[in-house]
């Protein structure tokens, strides 16, 4: 686990022209890994633009190929240079009707076609305060583990994003987040996974709060969504992953 990885997010954000500018404003650096997580239809534009930045997309179907309308298989976003896919997202649970089983699914989709899903996990504030922080994320991860079992684990990145913390300005505190990722790490060892699964911190990761996170011993990289919007920002974050990486 020697480097951080920084994934950026772009949600439903993007043209040609602002890609190209974006793109053209992240190099790679030397001590991180970074990506970049684009629409669909950006996919060919940012695998011809992107040089030392992985590529990866934002959900995937569960389905490999057939009568799904709309759907968009891993498979396909292999071919078109993807490393990683996001897979249950808050947003798409919320807004979509992703359950947990159906994030399992995908999960074991993104790994069948030998891509890295990044399993995004996290509670909402009412849980929070409800002190069920880890039985939501136990929960989510267990429906992973049934769908890739222990073996399809060692494959996965997991982001943890508590849903409150996502867009709002309001990241968890540096201690919150690494009593969360080590919870997730025992959880990880109590099951059988390997060790070195990387464990990614999300929720309004900024320039100005990255390197305390990222100086977590628990906390692998970052999930960016706004700040991946922003050249400088998303620079700097990676940067902070730099400063504060094992190596
Ligand atoms: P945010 O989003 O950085 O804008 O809070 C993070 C995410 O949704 O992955």
């Amino acid at each position: 686990m020697a480097q951080k990885l920084v994934v950026g997010n772009w949600k439903l954000n993007g043209s040609l022209a602002a890609n190209e500018a974006l793109i053209g404003a992240c190099g790679a650096l030397a001590g991180v890994e970074m990506a970049v997580c684009v629409p669909f239809p950006y996919l060919a534009q940012a695998a011809s633009l992107l040089a030392g930045v992985a590529l990866g997309a934002q959900t995937v179907s569960e389905f490999q190929s057939g009568a799904y309308t709309g759907e968009v298989s891993a498979e396909m976003l292999a071919e078109m240079g993807c490393r990683y896919v996001i897979v249950g997202h808050s947003e798409r649970r919320a807004l979509f009707g992703e359950d947990d089983a159906a994030v399992g699914r995908k999960a074991q989709s993104v790994l069948r076609a030998e891509l890295v899903p990044i399993v995004c996990v996290g509670e909402s504030l009412a849980e929070r305060e409800a002190g069920r922080v880890m039985e939501v994320v136990g929960r989510q991860l267990d429906a992973v583990l049934a769908s890739v079992g222990v073996q399809g684990l060692s494959g996965v990145v997991i982001a943890y994003e508590p849903v409150w913390a996502i867009g709002t300005g309001r990241a968890a505190g540096a201690d919150e987040a690494q009593e969360v990722h080590a919870a997730i790490r025992r959880w990880l060892a109590d099951h059988g996974a390997p060790k070195g699964i990387r464990i990614l911190y999300g929720g309004s990761v900024k320039a100005d709060n990255a390197a305390t996170l990222f100086a977590m011993p628990d906390v692998d990289g970052g999930l960016i969504g706004g700040a991946s919007l922003v050249a400088q920002d998303f620079m700097a974050i990676c940067r902070a992953a730099i400063a504060n990486g094992d190596d």
